[in-house]
């Protein structure tokens, strides 16, 4: 990586903006996965012990430019408060007033949370008043610090914006993200094999063109696979297709002759529930009215044996609808298949199969668990991330 990072400046006294992902699923006012907290404590607890007083900065998911209670990041800060073990002061503000009077009195080894800064306009729209009373909490030695790896692929203003008016430096979970997905880039030890599922393959046209250039094969399952088989001419019944993505499906299909692996069986049930009645049948047997929930024994098979001889593995979306237990085997049998993997790196992107990972009891045996969704996927797929672009070279 060649990003400056914390360790690469002094911190010292210094009031420090640190932008952290901390969108994490709540419930009942309570956060209810906190994997994205604990992945920013090692840069928190390191600007904490060499002095820094820090302010946090995050959004939560998608308010509409004003406040909005049900995003509120307040639960946030009273569960970094217990993971830190000491005080959480919290801005109700992400600028304004309060704020700054909060961040003035900031001593080394304080820390500060400001609210939701998707509670403000400026937020997605980069703009740079709003850009400039975010960066002028941490006064005139400030510093900012991008630790939100899962946001990078957004140009907001609490993202790239402030580094216009501060020194911008990456924290340890960036550095740890950009090595490890980086390997994916640059000289992955092969065969590198990338196995990518979820529902829809308008969202990763990209990320699959860009696959099948870096790596030896790419295996697809989960809902995008249905328009890829409707692309070779099969029936789908009721399955979920993506009609106006199916040429590009068919471009796919030619770009990736050798390369591109779909299932060659599948689980259908009669309708969309977890009590569904279900049939296991081959890829040519799926009866009209019928809907693909899941790949079946003989992909998993199939998919585990190209596995067996990888160095590389990237994982991104669910072979199914996990959700519901009748049709999680595929998912769950995939993430066990990498767990296997003695000899290979092994990193999952994406939301859904992370939860898998961890649903699966086999997150401990994978290489690297990535905090991005998007932002891993737009990586992989070679775009700069704008919350990187910025920051400083070493
Ligand atoms: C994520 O959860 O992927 C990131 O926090 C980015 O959220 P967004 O898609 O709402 O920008």
């Amino acid at each position: 990586m060649n990003k400056k990072t914390i360790r690469d400046v002094n911190v010292q006294g210094r009031k420090v903006l640190v932008r952290v992902d901390f969108n994490v699923p709540l419930k009942d006012g309570r956060v209810v996965d906190d994997t994205r907290i604990r992945a920013a404590m090692p840069t928190l607890q390191y600007l904490l012990d060499h002095g820094a007083a820090v302010i946090l900065m995050s959004h939560l998911g998608r308010p509409k430019g004003s406040p909005d209670p049900k995003y509120s990041l307040r639960p946030v800060a009273e569960h970094l408060a217990q993971l830190l073990g000491q005080a959480v002061r919290f801005a109700p503000e992400p600028v304004g007033p309060q704020a700054e009077a909060m961040a003035r009195d900031l001593r080394p080894g304080d820390v500060l949370l400001l609210e939701n800064t998707r509670f403000h306009p400026g937020e997605t729209k980069n703009d740079p008043e709003f850009a400039r009373q975010l960066a002028a909490l941490a006064g005139p030695e400030g510093l900012f610090v991008n630790d939100a790896f899962g946001t990078a692929h957004r140009a907001h203003a609490s993202v790239v914006g402030v580094a216009q008016y501060l020194p911008a430096v990456a924290g340890f979970l960036m550095e740890k993200e950009l090595t490890f997905l980086g390997r994916l880039l640059s000289q992955p030890d092969r065969p590198f094999i990338a196995i990518l599922g979820g529902a829809k393959i308008s969202d990763k046209i990209g990320v699959i063109r860009s696959l099948l250039v870096r790596a030896d094969r790419v295996l697809i399952g989960g809902g995008m696979a249905n328009t890829f088989l409707k692309a070779q001419g099969k029936e789908v019944g009721d399955s979920l297709v993506e009609d106006d993505a199916v040429p590009e499906a068919r471009a796919l299909l030619d770009a990736g002759e050798g390369k591109l692996f779909l299932p060659v069986d599948v689980v259908i049930a009669d309708r969309f529930a977890v009590d569904a009645a279900k049939r296991v049948v081959s890829v040519d047997e799926v009866s009209p009215g019928w809907r693909i929930l899941d790949i079946g024994p003989r992909t998993v098979a199939r998919f585990r044996e190209i596995c067996r001889e990888a160095r590389t593995v990237f994982w991104n979306g669910p072979m199914g609808v996990f959700e519901f237990p009748p049709f999680a085997e595929g998912t769950f049998a995939i993430a066990r298949a990498l767990a296997e993997l003695e000899r290979a790196v092994t990193i999952v992107g994406g939301g859904d199969s992370v939860a898998a990972v961890r649903q699966a009891n086999v997150a401990d045996k994978i290489t690297h668990i990535s905090t991005g969704g998007g932002a891993s996927l737009e990586f992989v797929e070679g775009k700069p991330l704008p919350g990187v672009e910025v920051l400083e070279d070493r």
